[in-house]
This record gives C-alpha cells, structure tokens and sequence, in this order.
C-alpha cells in the first residue's frame, strides 16, 4: 500500500506531496487497493470459509455514500446505527434488506424510517423496544426481521470507553431470567416481528478472542434453552464486530480467522451435540475493513523548542479531524511524508491547533527534522476519524479522497467556513 519515491511517501502510485497540492491539508486518504485486501479477508476467513453467513459493515467506523456503495458491489451488508447512517446508505441506494439497524434509543422517527425503507433486520436493544415496534409495524402495515442484542456480561481486554459487552452497559439487554424470557417469547409469537435470535458485540480494538469466545457461550446457550423452553429453532446469531488492527508496533492483533475459526467450531460443535440446525451466523466489523486503509496527511506548521523540555510541532489539524487520541489516548505512528526515508532522529510530540492542552495528536514520537511546511502522514486513521469528526474552534472537516493504483479522486468536499455557518439563523 506504501512506497517511498524521491524521499515521498506514496499510497498505492500516488504521492502525498501531490495529493497535499491538489486537495489541500488536513486531508483523509484511503487506499481501495487495502479496503479490497481487508473484504477478501474477510471472505476467505469467513464468508467462502462457511456456509450460510454474512458481514455487514459497521458504518459507524467511516459513513459515506463511497463506502456504501463499495460494499454494495461487493456484497457485503451495512450495520447502521442512526437516521443518518441509514439515510446515507439509502442515498447510495444500498439495497435495505441488506440493512441492519442497531442502536441502544431508535427514535420513532428512525424505526419508521427503517421500516418504510424495509430494512433486513432491527436489533432490539430494550425490551420496551417490542412494543413500540409492534404497534409502529401495525401502524404502517409492516413485518419485520429481529434480533435481540443481549448484554453477554463479559469484560473485554481493551479501553474501558469501547467495551460494551459487561453486565453494566447501556448496550443491549440484561440476561436476567424476568426480563429476557418473557421478551422472547413475546417476540416468538408476535405478528408483527419475526425473531431470528441473538446478538452480541463485546467490545472494540481486540486482539484476542477470550471474549467472544465467553459471550458466545452466552449466546449458544440461551439458543439452547429458547430451544427447549419454547420450542423455537433460532435461525440466527451475529457475533458483532470488534477484531483488533494495528495501529503502531505495539499493536498484535490477531488473524481475523483467529477470532472466527474457534468461533464456527463451536458453534458447529454445539449444534452437532444437542442436534440443533447451525444458525445463520453474520458479523459487524467496522475498523477490521477501514482503519489502516486510511492515514490522514497534515501540514506542519509551528516548531516550538521548550528547552531542555521538548518540542512540539503543530499541524494544521488535530482533534476535530481525530479525536481518539484526546479520548481514548490512542497511540499512532506517523512520518514526515516528504522525508520518508530519511533518519528519525527528532523526539517530539505532534501537537493540534485546538484550544485544549489534550490536542496532541502523537506523543514522543521520532520523525526526521521537520521543518515548516513539511507533509506529516499518520498511518491507521480509516476508522473513527472522518466519522467522528467535529467542527470545535469552528475548524473545518477535511476532504476525503480514495486512491487506486494511479489514481486520485475526491469522495468527501472540505467543508468551507460557508457551510459552518450555514444553518445559523
Ligand atoms: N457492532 C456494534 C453493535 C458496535 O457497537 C460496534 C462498535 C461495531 C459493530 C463495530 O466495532 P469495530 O469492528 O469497529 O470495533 N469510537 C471508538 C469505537 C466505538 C465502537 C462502538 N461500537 C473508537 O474510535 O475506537
């Protein structure tokens, strides 16, 4: 995905110097050629490896009519989580029974919205949430698919902000014997829902499999007992999304068919001893496929030298355009782009141009001498950046541009100070 040519850093044919000068800086880039890479993971470790599945992409990582309509082509399904992701995905005309809607409070607005676009699946995240389904179904003449997301009561080993799988969470419903059977079995015999089973997603950033493998003991037990108790084949299972990518090398993470292979054992192995058909068995990931396609390409700016302390050289972006550092004190690798291969000999810290001591974008990192109006690369930034980009300081969002092979071509517009202040009255 990376080269370097005349001392430039380039994604896939292209150099960053001149994607700097066509598109200007703060810039997000992805590669198609590596998002194509992670899909046909994706296949040979899950989709070609077994029968009867499928993944959906978890838009909430990167939500842009480009990537919708990638997945489209390609097959795969989407996982929204709001009106707009699921508007952003019908804008790109994505087919809705390849739709599933997540999200722990759906408005009545997004549940009328996904059952008027006639979205795949709803996962239900609250009891409270059948009824009010019910009677929106009845209202609009509706059936739809459901899953429950239950809250398997595991603890992942990542940041404690993006694990979401532990008894205290606002995802997903508690396994506690009064509030999960009677909802399944509301939700077996009810008109208006077809319940197709389960859903998990224990966390985000994994690099081992301890935890789905805990959750997905939950899970095959509860379709056990569904089983015997209202003697219900639960047709399917999502095991959500969550494998680990790398961000720097300090980051292992796992072949994804290190996560699945235990997993479709399992189950195949439970199925096969209490002689209940596999279900259907889908996936969500969301950073696996886009977070070291993208990398985002800076100007750096001012150069201050504390001395005896450190210094701090500032780009033209920071916490708008990423903010994981500033929340998670998440760690990336970078390079000065137009001196990529020269030696890393300055300690410095990459600092934003936010009004916030916590904009500081990478940490004691070594890079050659930069100087002023040198590019700087951050690597693994396809997931959660553009998505979660903000306008603080009334800093613009960056444009976002794909590269294939020789090619360039801009699938996001910066946004101007024109379109900050346009829907000010
Ligand atoms: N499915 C569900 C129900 C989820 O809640 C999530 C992520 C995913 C799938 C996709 O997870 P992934 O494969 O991308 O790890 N902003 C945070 C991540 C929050 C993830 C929330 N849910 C970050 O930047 O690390």
């Amino acid at each position: 995905m990376y080269s370097i040519k005349n001392h430039v850093l380039h994604v896939e044919e292209v150099s960053t110097a001149q994607l700097a000068e066509t598109y200007g800086t703060p810039l997000y880039i992805y590669s198609e050629a590596k998002l194509m890479e992670q899909l046909d993971e994706i296949r040979a470790s899950f989709l070609d490896a077994y029968d009867d599945t499928h993944a959906a992409f978890a838009c909430k990582a990167f939500s842009t009519k480009y990537m919708c309509r990638l997945l489209e082509k390609e097959g795969f399904w989407l996982d929204v989580v709001s009106g707009g992701e699921l508007y952003t995905a019908m804008s790109a005309n994505f087919p809705a029974h390849r739709i599933e809607f997540n999200g722990n409070n759906k408005s009545i607005e997004e549940l009328t919205m996904a059952l008027e676009y006639g979205v795949g699946r709803i996962v239900i995240d609250d009891v409270s949430e059948i009824e009010l389904l019910e009677s929106l179904c009845k209202h609009h003449d509706k059936k739809v698919k459901v899953l429950f997301r239950i809250t398997p009561g595991v603890s992942a080993a990542t940041h404690d902000y993006i694990s979401t799988g532990k008894k205290d969470s606002k995802f997903g419903i508690p396994l506690n014997e009064e509030v999960l059977y009677p909802a399944i079995e509301r939700a077996i015999l009810s008109s208006e829902l077809e319940f197709l089973g389960f859903h998990f997603h224990v966390g985000s950033q994994l690099c081992e499999a301890d935890t789905h493998q805990a959750a997905l003991e939950v899970a095959l037990a509860l379709i056990l007992e569904t089983q015997k108790r209202f003697n219900y084949v639960v047709p399917d299972l999502n095991i959500g999304g969550g494998f680990g990518i790398r961000y720097t090398n300090q980051d292992h993470p796992l072949h994804l068919s290190a996560f699945v292979k235990p997993i479709m054992d399992r189950i195949t192995d439970f199925c096969e001893k209490h002689h209940i058909k596999r279900p259907h068995i889908s996936m969500e990931p969301g950073r696996y496929i886009v977070g070291e396609a993208g990398l985002q390409l800076y100007t750096i700016g001012n150069i201050k030298t504390i001395p005896e302390i450190k210094t701090y050289v500032s780009i033209d972006g920071g916490m708008t355009d990423n903010m994981r550092p500033g929340l998670y004190g998440a760690k990336y690798d970078a390079v000065v782009a137009n001196k990529a291969d020269l030696p890393k000999t300055f300690k410095v810290d990459i600092s934003g141009k936010c009004c916030e001591s916590t904009d500081i974008l990478i940490k004691n990192i070594e890079i050659a001498t930069p100087e002023r109006g040198d590019l700087l690369a951050v690597f693994s930034t396809g997931a959660y950046g553009y998505s979660m980009a903000n306008n603080y300081n009334k800093l613009t969002i960056p444009a976002v541009v794909i590269v294939k092979g020789d090619q360039h071509q801009l699938i996001v517009k910066r946004q101007t100070y024109a379109d900050i202040v346009s829907r000010e009255l």
